[in-house]
């Protein structure tokens, strides 16, 4: 992980008000359309006045043919008096469509509170952007309830033990509009902005980008599988075997060689293209149990790795193999 993610990841634990933009949202939720057709949709770290999240789902409550849609805000109990000592509670609100809708207030809009436990068992569909610093909570509770959602987090979860298992088995994945890059989140105007890549609008709304962020969800898209195309040829001295793994080591995604059979080391990223088709997901070094947490090479420490191996099928969609290719994938 380089500074400037890991000030990003500093940053998101230390101040969870962080607002997704309407456009981040609108780009990723195309591609599930026909899914939310009589959902009920719950928007359980949002507050309704100010989440895009909302805002997205009232302005396509009918062409998504959305059910009902629920949202709570958490307001932690020592917030409930704002700095000019008004009552500031923490709302659910209910939309039904034809503008129609009911406000009722909360104790604290904790996610894990019993009052939004109960919203949460009604919900088909969680989306949200939820706190960072809660992350694996988070999950484990929308797995615990069995719901289907589409949420946004930092790549770096990936790596975390609980959720890289669902990945491993197969019950969520990365969503397709973010695989690079960083994202702009509005913060709240108090928020100091001391890191790089920040801004203020001509309102005065404040904004920082985030890199390294993703979504995850367990909602099928409705897009093709994006075959990811290998160019690179293996050869043992650009693609070194780790010293305590039987893999070789892939620095990049876009370097996985075309003419490789074994198990190979690639970085956490590689998520981003990963498709049950064409690639066998084998673990990461939490789920290997690798000796000493991490790959070696040369008893040099490597970064974090998914380790994977590509499907035999796959191999014949490449016709293009020269005899010494040939050679390779026989051996
Ligand atoms: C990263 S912000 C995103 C806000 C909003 N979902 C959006 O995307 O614009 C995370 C939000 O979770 C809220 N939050 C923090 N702890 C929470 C909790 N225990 N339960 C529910 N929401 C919480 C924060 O107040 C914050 O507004």
């Amino acid at each position: 992980m380089n500074d400037s993610a890991k000030l990003n990841i500093a940053q998101l634990n230390k101040k969870d008000e962080f607002y997704t933009q309407y456009d981040d949202i609108e780009k990723e939720l195309v591609y599930y359309k026909s899914f939310f057709k009589n959902k009920v949709v719950y928007c359980n770290c949002d507050k309704y006045t100010e989440s895009n999240f909302v805002k997205f789902f009232i302005d396509h409550f009918k062409d998504y043919g959305i059910k009902k849609l629920i949202s709570s805000n958490y307001v932690p109990e020592l917030n409930l008096l704002n700095s000019v000592n008004e009552y500031t509670p923490a709302y659910m609100y209910e939309y039904y469509g034809d503008e129609k809708y009911s406000i009722n207030t909360l104790s604290n809009g904790d996610f894990r509170s019993e009052e939004c436990i109960k919203l949460l068992e009604q919900a088909d569909v969680v989306v949200t952007n939820p706190p960072f610093s809660l992350f694996r909570e988070f999950i484990a509770m929308m797995f615990r309830y069995k719901k289907k959602f589409l949420i946004i987090g930092n790549v770096n979860a990936i790596s975390y033990k609980e959720t890289f298992l669902h990945i491993l088995s197969g019950e969520m994945w990365l969503g397709q509009s973010i695989h690079s890059g960083d994202r702009e989140f509005r913060v709240p105007k108090d928020y100091p902005l001391e890191a790089n890549g920040t801004r203020i609008d001509a309102d005065g709304n404040k904004y920082i980008r985030v890199k390294g962020v993703r979504w995850f969800t367990n909602i099928d898209c409705e897009c093709g599988y994006r075959r990811l195309s290998l160019t690179e040829r293996y050869t043992p001295e650009r693609y070194p075997k780790f010293d305590n793994i039987d893999a070789i080591n892939v620095s990049k995604t876009k370097d996985i060689p075309y003419n490789y059979k074994g198990i190979m080391g690639v970085p956490i990223t590689f998520l981003d293209w990963y498709h049950p088709d064409q690639f066998q997901l084998i673990g990461n070094e939490y789920s290997l149990k690798i000796n000493g947490g991490r790959g070696y090479i040369n008893g040099r420490r490597m970064y974090g790795r998914i380790f994977i191996k590509r499907n035999s099928n796959d191999f014949l969609i490449n016709k293009n193999y020269s005899m010494v290719d040939m050679f390779d994938l026989q051996n």
